[in-house]
C-alpha cells in the first residue's frame, strides 16, 4: 500500500490514525532470527493453535456494544493489593473514575501558563500566544517537587491533529496540506514541545497552575538546544545554520518521558520522521530517499514521513535542502524545569531511535539506569548504564553522568533469559568495515547497530518502568504485522491486535546487569474469545481485562498501573482507553481493575504518582479524535466543527481539548490503599 492509498482509505478517520497505519510497514528488514522460528517450548504452541484462527473473530463476535453493562466482579478468593471498587467499563463522551476518588481538571490545551500569556481564543489563534499557553496532545507527566503541596509540572506535548484544532480546514494531508499557510504551521510547532510549570495545592487538597512563578515556561520545536554525547559536533550533525553540530532548535513529538533522581525532566523524541519533507518520490507518491548519501540510515528510521508541512516554510525540516537536520531528532531531551534559562541538553549517548520513553532508576550497584523502548513494529528494547555512580556532585543538570555510559539493547532468549548486548563502536561488529566509524556513528545509526547484534524484534515496545528491586516491565502494545512463522518465546502471539507485557528480572536485582530472566506477565485482550489468546488472571473481571497497553508508573507501594491506547481499534474491544491496575505478586498476579476511563477516541497518557501517591496526574491525549466511526450514535470522523465529544469543557464553541486530569481521594489520603 502506498502513502496515499493509506491517507484516502476511509477506514483512517484522521491523520494520526493514517500515520500509524503507515507505520504499520515495518522499516527493519532484519527479521532473520524470528523467521522460522521454532514455536516457543514456554507459551507457544497453545497460542499458535489459538491464534490460527485470527482475531477478527473477536470483533465479530464483539462488536462495538459499548451500552452493554457490565458483570459483577468475580468473588475473588484472594484480597486485591488495590483498595478501590472497581469501575465500569464503557464509553462515552465523559471521562470516570471509581467511587470516591475525584478526577479534576488541571489544565487545558490553550490555558495560560506565564504571567504575560493571552487569554485562549480558540478563533484566533497565534503561535505567539500559543508558546505562553499549554501546548497540545499532552503526553507525559513528570513532576519535580519542591516542598510538600508545591512543585514544577512537567508535561510533553507529542503532536497535533489540525481537523479538530483549526476551524474550516479538515483533514490536511488528503488535502495535499494546501489549507497549512505558514501562520498554521507555526502555530502547531508552537503547540508541540513541553509545558513546565508550577502547580500547588490548596488548603481545599485541589491543586492548581500558579501562571506567576518566573520559571514557567514552554519548550517549543523551535526552542533552542545543546548537544551532547558522543554524536555532538559529528559531521553527520552539522547544518547550514549550526556548523559546529552542537546547537539544535527544538524538540518534536515528545511521547513518554522519565524525571531523573536529582529532579531534571527527560523529554523521548519519538515519531520525528513525520515531521521531514521532500519533494523527491516515486511512482507511487512516497517519498523516494535512493539518492540522499544517507539513504540506507534515512530507510531504517522511515524518514522523511511528511505527515506536516512544517518543510514547506522552514528548511529544515525538508531533506532536499537541509539532510542532516534528521540526525538532530530521535534523542532524549534533559530540561532543568527549575531554571528556565538552561537550555535543555540532548543526550546523544542514550542513542537514536524512536524513543517512547525514558524511565530512570539507581541500580544496587549506584549507577543510573534509563529504560527506553523504540516504538515501531519490529523494532527493540533498549537501557542505557551511566559510566559513573550516582553522587551529590553529579546529580545536577548538565553534569556529565548522562554523557558518558553504555546503550544496550535486549535479545530475549527462549529459555527466559536475557541478554542486554552493548552498543559500543570497536565491538563485534560495530566496526568501520561495517559503516560504523565512532561511537558517534553507532549513535546516530543505533537501530542499525541493533540489527548487527541480533536483538529481538519486538511488538512495538512502548513504556518501560523499573522498580527498586531490579524488576522492569515493558510494555507491548501490538504488532499485528507478525506472521506466524515470526513469532518467538517474547513475542508470542501472531497479529497481535492487543499487546502483551514482559516482566524482567535483571540479574541480582541489578539493574545495571547485563542478563537477567523475563516472563510474560499478561497477554492482552478479552479472555473469553478463545481466539484471542488472551491470558489474565482468573479473577479478572469484565471490566478489568484490557488492550494495547502503552504507559506505566509503580506507586509508592510499588503496585504497577498500565495505561491504554488502543488507537483507532478500540472498537475491537468496545471499550475506552483507561488506567488499570496490574497485579504482579502472589495468587493474583495477572489481575487487572479498571480505576479510571477517557471519554472517547481519547488516548490515557501520564501516569504519575506524586505527592507520596496521594495525587495522581493522568494525560487524556487527543479526546475525540480516535475511531469515531465504532462510537455508537456518532458514527462518523471528528472534525473542529463536529467533534465525537466536546469534552472537558462541553462548550458548544470549543472543541474537545487534551487536558491534564488530576486523581486524588475525595477524603484526601494515599490512593488506593
Ligand atoms: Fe507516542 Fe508510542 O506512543
Ligand atoms: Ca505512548
Amino acid at each position: 500500500m502506498s502513502r496515499d492509498d493509506i491517507i484516502n482509505d476511509p477506514e483512517y478517520g484522521n491523520k494520526a490514525e493514517a500515520f500509524e497505519a503507515f507505520d504499520d510497514i515495518p522499516t527493519n528488514p532484519h527479521l532473520d532470527n524470528t523467521i522460522g522460528a521454532v514455536i516457543s517450548r514456554r507459551y507457544g504452541r497453545r497460542d499458535m493453535l489459538r491464534s490460527m484462527l485470527g482475531v477478527s473473530a473477536a470483533t465479530a463476535l464483539f462488536g462495538t456494544s459499548a451500552m452493554v453493562a457490565p458483570k459483577q466482579a468475580a468473588a475473588m478468593g484472594a484480597e486485591s493489593r488495590y483498595k478501590f471498587d472497581e469501575l465500569a467499563w464503557g464509553n462515552d463522551t465523559e471521562h470516570h473514575i471509581a467511587d470516591g476518588y475525584n478526577a479534576d481538571i488541571l489544565v487545558r490545551w490553550g490555558d495560560p501558563i506565564t504571567a504575560d500569556a493571552p487569554e485562549f481564543d480558540v478563533m484566533n489563534q497565534t503561535a505567539e500566544a500559543q508558546a505562553q499557553q499549554f501546548g497540545y496532545n499532552n503526553d507525559y507527566v513528570g513532576f519535580a517537587e519542591v516542598e510538600p503541596g508545591r512543585g514544577m509540572l512537567c508535561v510533553n506535548h507529542e503532536y497535533t491533529n489540525e481537523e479538530v484544532m483549526f476551524p474550516g480546514l479538515g483533514r490536511q494531508d488528503r488535502a495535499g496540506f494546501e489549507g497549512m499557510t505558514k501562520e498554521l504551521v507555526d502555530i502547531e510547532m508552537a503547540a508541540h514541545g513541553g509545558s513546565v510549570f508550577e502547580i500547588v495545592k490548596g488548603d481545599d487538597g485541589k491543586w492548581s497552575v500558579n501562571r506567576d512563578n518566573p520559571a514557567n515556561r514552554r519548550i517549543t520545536a523551535n526552542t533552542e538546544m545543546t548537544i551532547d554525547g558522543p554524536a555532538a559536533g559529528h559531521d553527520r550533525m552539522k547544518t547550514s545554520y549550526d556548523d559546529t553540530g552542537t546547537k539544535v532548535l527544538g524538540t518534536i513529538n515528545n511521547c513518554a518521558g522519565g524525571m531523573t533522581p536529582w529532579g531534571t525532566y527527560l523529554m523521548a523524541e519519538e515519531n520525528f520522521h513525520g515531521y521531514f519533507w521532500t519533494d523527491t518520490v516515486d511512482a507511487d507518491g512516497d517519498p523516494d530517499v535512493s539518492a540522499q548519501p544517507e539513504a540506507a540510515s534515512m530507510e531504517r528510521y522511515g524518514v522523511p514521513g511528511r505527515w506536516y508541512a512544517w518543510g514547506q516554510y522552514h528548511d529544515r525540516f525538508n531533506i532536499d535542502k537541509e539532510p542532516n537536520e534528521v540526525n538532530r531528532f530521535g534523542w532524549i531531551v534533559e530540561v532543568d524545569p527549575m531554571n528556565p534559562d538552561a537550555a535543555p541538553i540532548k543526550h546523544t549517548a542514550l542513542g537514536r531511535f524512536r524513543h517512547e520513553g525514558a524511565e530512570t532508576t539507581v541500580a544496587s550497584d549506584g549507577k543510573l539506569v534509563i529504560y527506553s523502548g523504540d516504538d515501531n513494529r519490529f523494532d527493540y528494547q533498549y537501557k542505557w548504564v551511566s559510566a559513573e555512580a550516582v553522587t551529590e556532585e553529579n546529580s545536577v543538570f548538565g553534569s556529565n553522568l548522562l554523557s558518558d555510559g553504555t546503550l544496550y539493547v535486549a535479545r530475549f532468549n527462549e529459555d527466559g533469559t536475557i541478554d542486554w548486548l552493548a552498543l559500543t563502536h570497536g565491538e563485534g561488529p560495530l566496526t568501520a568495515e561495517n559503516g560504523f566509524g565512532s561511537q558517534a556513528d553507532v549513535m546516530i545509526d543505533t537501530r542499525l547497530a541493533a540489527d548487527l547484534l541480533g536483538a529481538t524484534p519486538m511488538d512495538r515496545p512502548e513504556d518501560a518502568q523499573p522498580r527498586g528491586d531490579g524488576t522492569a516491565y515493558i510494555m507491548l502494545t501490538n504488532n499485528t504485522r507478525r506472521s506466524a512463522d515470526q513469532v518467538d518465546a517474547a513475542n508470542p502471539r501472531p497479529e497481535s491486535s492487543f499487546g502483551h507485557i514482559i516482566e524482567i528480572k535483571e540479574e541480582g536485582g541489578n539493574h545495571s546487569a547485563t542478563t537477567g530472566t523475563w516472563d510474560i506477565l499478561v497477554k492482552c485482550g478479552d479472555p473469553t474469545i478463545a481466539e484471542v489468546g488472551a491470558e489474565w488472571n482468573p479473577e479478572t473481571s469484565e471490566s478489568g481485562w484490557f488492550g494495547s497497553p502503552d504507559n506505566c508508573a509503580i506507586d509508592a507501594d510499588g503496585r504497577l498501573w498500565i495505561s491504554t491506547d488502543q488507537g483507532s481499534n478500540w472498537g475491537k474491544t468496545g471499550k475506552s482507553d483507561g488506567l488499570y491496575a496490574l497485579e504482579t505478586e502472589g495468587e493474583l498476579r495477572g489481575h487487572s481493575k479498571l480505576f479510571f476511563r477517557c471519554p472517547v477516541g481519547g488516548e490515557l497518557c501520564g501516569p504519575y504518582f506524586a505527592d507520596n501517591s496521594q495525587t495522581l496526574f493522568l494525560a487524556v491525549q487527543h479526546p475525540g479524535t480516535d475511531g469515531t466511526k465504532d462510537f455508537v450514535g456518532f458514527e462518523r470522523d471528528s472534525t473542529f466543527e463536529d467533534p465525537a465529544t466536546r469534552w472537558p469543557d462541553f462548550d458548544p464553541a470549543m472543541p474537545p481539548r487534551p487536558s491534564v486530569v488530576v486523581v486524588t481521594k475525595e477524603d484526601g489520603g494515599v490512593i488506593a490503599v
